[in-house]
């Protein structure tokens, strides 16, 4: 039917399996937002939190008992079908990319309704919707990261956990800006992220990271495993700590930054981000890196590999019907 579409579906917090996939309304677009169809999205691990409703704390945004949008999904590539009135700067069969941030916009689905003032951008010429959807979620948190830290050539960086979505786009990022990169993954994906640019690897399956003898500018652990106290002797006198993860970082930045010296910087929202990201892919200096692809109706065996922690950059989800 043409005003229905087909879309994840649940409507209660719990694992993949609660999800379906059914015909719902095809949305409309007020007047600031643009209608998408939707062809590719990344399933992720902040897609994976907000499944399960874990940790607890993300239901005072998300819907304390149930989920308040009952469609998963945070990011989006497609192509514009149509526009409220007063969209000026997109146009119908625009094809664009975007990222509605870790709490969801519910883009598991053929189409969607997003603000066109918001992180939306064109998809450059020569990548695929797939493609586009695997520079999203991911890489977003790593070019908050990279446009906080301003990296400068000849600086040196360790990423711990290179191979991740946020991982990989960490090391062709800094290698954008000419940083010296040590990446920390397995050591049967070292030609891979030596192809990302990487100068060292470190095969944490063999080797324990935080006994290298090198002097840091920057640390990134871009898999939650890590903690400020254990990569301290990693770092320069003025290093800075880069997590993904931890509550407890988040109060290490104030408390940090009044010791001077070494600190902690959680990587916040900032301007621009996804400009960032669509210069890097024109440039050629940013290739999205996609482990596996599922259809739609397939999507709950989707959340269920993201739920290991071991896919390699990311993992996507195509609409067709
Ligand atoms: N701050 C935020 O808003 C935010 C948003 C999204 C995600 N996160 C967090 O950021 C972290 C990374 O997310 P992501 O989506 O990039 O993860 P991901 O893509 O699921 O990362 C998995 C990768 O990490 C590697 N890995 C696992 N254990 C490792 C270890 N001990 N040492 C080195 N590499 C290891 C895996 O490689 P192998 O297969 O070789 O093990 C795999 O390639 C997660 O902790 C996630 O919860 C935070």
């Amino acid at each position: 039917m043409l005003n229905n579409m087909k879309a994840a579906f649940r409507s209660t917090y719990g694992p993949p399996n609660i999800l379906s996939i059914k015909e719902l309304e095809k949305p409309i677009p007020k007047d600031n937002e643009v209608l998408i169809k939707v062809y590719a999205a990344s399933v992720n691990r902040s897609d994976n939190h907000v499944l399960l409703g874990k940790p607890w704390v993300m239901r005072l945004l998300t819907g304390l008992f149930k989920p308040r949008v009952a469609t998963t999904g945070s990011d989006f590539a497609g192509q514009i079908e149509a526009l409220g009135k007063n969209v000026g700067v997109f146009k119908v069969g625009d094809k664009v990319m975007g990222f509605g941030g870790g709490l969801g916009i519910g883009s598991h689905a053929q189409f969607i309704v997003y603000p066109e003032n918001k992180r939306i951008v064109l998809i450059p010429a020569h990548i695929t919707y797939e493609q586009a959807a695997a520079c999203l979620e991911g890489a977003y948190y790593a070019a908050v990261g990279i446009n906080q830290l301003k990296p400068s050539a000849g600086q040196k960086a360790l990423v711990y956990g290179a191979t991740g979505a946020i991982g990989s786009a960490y090391v062709q990022f800094f290698k954008y800006h000419k940083v010296y990169v040590t990446a920390v993954c397995g050591g049967e994906n070292r030609d891979l992220v030596k192809s990302w640019g990487a100068d060292k690897i470190i095969d944490y399956k063999t080797e324990d990271f935080t006994k290298d003898t090198g002097q840091y500018d920057f640390v990134i652990d871009a898999v939650g495993k890590s903690s400020f106290a254990q990569c301290k002797r990693l770092m320069t006198d003025k290093g800075i700590y880069a997590p993904s993860d931890g509550l407890e970082n988040l109060f290490l930045v104030p408390i940090t930054a009044m010791w001077g010296g070494k600190r902690v910087l959680f990587p916040m929202d900032t301007k621009a981000t996804l400009n960032f990201i669509k210069e890097r892919i024109e440039d050629g200096s940013f290739k999205p890196v996609i482990d596996r692809t599922y259809p739609l109706d397939k999507i709950a065996e989707a959340f269920t590999y993201v739920a290991t922690g071991q896919k390699i950059g990311n993992v996507i989800v195509t609409m067709e019907a």
